[in-house]
């Protein structure tokens, strides 16, 4: 679709890494903005930043996990703009779980699930319908990962699944807009191609008390940087794509209509084949990689 000055654009997670990045990047566009994110501090900073910035924006603290929450911002969206026309579906959290599936905490299952796909889910429902009813173009960018979007890291499991389950519904979203003929296209997002600086390392940061750890970590959460420490230890290169690029990569597949906003890369294009030959071939899944958190 054509993105133009006034059009209005909604994003969760917008008070950090990848959602404050595209925010900024379609304030900077001229489109108006919709900032959501659950922690609130965080928000009003970036809606300071923006505004400062000549945006026009409304910062609304949602959680993506409740079905009212997202409906009321729906509400407040259309109250304060009229219009929606990009919708970002984009806060995510890593699920913080440790150890072998079969040791996992059900909570850390819940949590996840909750915010990485109801959260999209709920999106979709609050939004897809007004944008359908208003004969205007559209589009939804569902945010996803390498990681279970291609392929699970079996030492991110918890939140592969999560992120398997957004590629899958985006291109059931897709399929179901195609058989409306509705003006609304659908995209998914794998942020990349290389690792990205933002908070998905301290999501526990958010972590409501109705999704609480049951028992204490085994080992304590790790940072960024010490991963980073860690796996150049091990002498692997650790290499890092600007949210900027992110943002600018979303704009223009907007642009194209694309469907999988999946940057070009050849660690991603033979996961993608390791997987494909597996399936066809009928064999075991022994391309996954371990290295991440173990
Ligand atoms: N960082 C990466 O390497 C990477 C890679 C692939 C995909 N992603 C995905 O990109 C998206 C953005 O993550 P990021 O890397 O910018 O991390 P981030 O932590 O910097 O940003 C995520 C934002 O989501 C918000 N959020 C968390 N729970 C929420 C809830 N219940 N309701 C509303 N907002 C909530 C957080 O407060 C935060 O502002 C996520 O879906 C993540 O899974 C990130």
């Amino acid at each position: 679709m054509e993105l133009r000055e006034g059009q209005v654009a909604v994003v969760t997670g917008a008070a950090s890494g990848i959602g404050l990045a595209m925010a900024r990047r379609f304030a900077a566009q001229g489109l108006k903005v919709v900032l959501a994110d659950v922690e609130e501090g965080a928000l009003h900073k970036a809606a300071d930043e923006l505004v400062a910035e000549g945006a026009t924006l409304l910062a609304r603290t949602v959680d993506v996990s409740d079905r009212d929450s997202v409906l009321a911002l729906a509400d407040a969206a259309y109250d304060a703009f009229g219009a929606v026309h990009v919708l970002c579906n984009n806060a995510g959290v890593g699920s913080g779980a440790e150890g072998r599936m079969w040791e996992h905490e059900p909570n850390d299952w819940a949590w996840a699930f909750a915010v990485n796909v109801w959260g999209v889910f709920h999106g979709i429902q609050a939004f897809v319908p007004r944008m359908i009813a208003s004969g205007e173009p559209g589009h939804v960018v569902n945010t996803s990962s390498g990681d279970g979007g291609i392929a699970p890291l079996p030492t991110a499991s918890v939140y592969a699944v999560t992120k398997a389950a957004v590629v899958t519904m985006t291109e059931s979203l897709y399929a179901h807009l195609k058989a409306e003929n509705a003006p609304v296209g659908a995209s998914v997002l794998f942020p990349g191609p290389h690792m990205l600086r933002t908070g998905l390392w301290e999501s526990h940061r958010n972590r409501p008390e109705r999704y609480a750890k049951e028992r204490p970590r085994r080992t304590p959460y790790r940072s960024l940087g010490q991963w980073e420490t860690a796996m150049r230890e091990a002498g692997r290169e650790v290499e890092f794509t600007p949210v900027e690029e992110v943002a600018a990569f979303v704009v223009d597949g907007i642009r194209a209509g694309r469907f999988w906003l999946l940057p070009a890369s050849d660690h991603s294009d033979r996961q993608i084949l390791a997987r494909s030959r597996s399936m066809l071939d009928r064999s075991a899944p022994d391309y996954l990689e371990n290295f991440i958190l173990d």
